[in-house]
């Protein structure tokens, strides 16, 4: 959001509704909202409500931005981390006219935990997109990779899929833990339905505080540090984004205090 308004652009945002504990996509307002819109930036899957989104999804998005000529920018860096039985879908790979007006970007950091290596990378289908964002690396400088980094992505690549996958089972029941725990013993605090991602989008609404008096609820008296829904956006108020790529005993800590934080309002 910030990269939008300090390149001087204008901001628009459309809002996904939450329905049933899921979030959609409004495409009405999608629609509305691309036709005084340049450029649409995806996140895919989704941070923070952690969905994958589907094909049929993908899809629309797709041809919506063709049909009003916006070009997609699509952040598909949580595209390794997805739960059991969910697959998903690079938006370039729906159709050729789709590829040639999409920027994927996609980065090792978030897979394999090496966000410290600092190295990423862009898939551009198009050539004339691909000549200008490759004379833009150019003159920023930022063609200077760091080496080692290359070698962290390499070796992550061909050598990381059975510990992925380990990775991501273990996620899945952390996810899974947290939405029993919660159920069972903060049922006034909602968790949404989550598909893949380390992230789990907690709704505190119920409780009717403040985003300011739920953080201090949450670091002061629970102890446990969580992103502000707020600063995600319109729709983020009285949500936390919690980190579960920990270990179980560190979540079972974090719930137990949560509960305890919230007994005592
Ligand atoms: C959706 C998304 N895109 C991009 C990034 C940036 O990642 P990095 O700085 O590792 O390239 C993040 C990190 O928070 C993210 O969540």
């Amino acid at each position: 959001m910030s990269s939008v308004k300090n390149n001087n652009r204008e901001l628009v945002i459309n809002e996904l509704v939450l329905k049933d504990n899921r979030y959609e996509i409004d495409f009405d307002d999608f629609e509305e909202k691309l036709k005084e819109s340049k450029m649409f930036i995806l996140c895919s899957p989704h941070n923070p409500i952690g969905r994958v989104w589907s094909k049929e999804e993908l899809e629309r998005i797709g041809e919506l931005c063709l049909k009003h000529d916006v070009l997609i920018i699509s952040d598909e860096i949580h595209a390794d981390l997805t739960f059991e039985n969910v697959n998903h879908i690079p938006i370039a790979s729906i159709s050729e006219d789709i590829a040639q007006n999409t920027i994927t970007l996609m980065a090792p950091s978030k897979t394999f935990n090496i966000a410290g290596f600092h190295y990423a990378f862009t898939v551009i289908k198009n050539d004339k997109l691909r000549r200008i964002f490759k004379n833009w690396i150019q003159r920023s400088g930022l063609y200077l990779h760091n080496i080692a980094g290359i070698i962290a992505a390499n070796a992550a690549y061909k050598y990381g899929k059975e510990w992925l996958k380990e990775t991501m089972k273990y996620i899945e029941d952390n996810y899974n833990y947290v939405k029993e725990y919660f159920e069972k013993n903060i049922p006034e605090v909602k968790v949404t339905k989550s598909e893949g991602t380390f992230l789990v989008w907690l709704d505190f609404r119920q409780l009717g505080l403040s985003q300011n008096e739920l953080k201090e609820l949450l670091e002061k008296k629970a102890k446990v540090g969580m992103n502000s829904g707020s600063t995600f956006g319109p729709g983020g108020e009285g949500f936390m984004r919690m980190n579960i790529a920990t270990s179980r005993k560190n979540i079972e800590i974090a719930c137990n205090r949560i509960k305890n934080a919230i007994k005592g309002l």
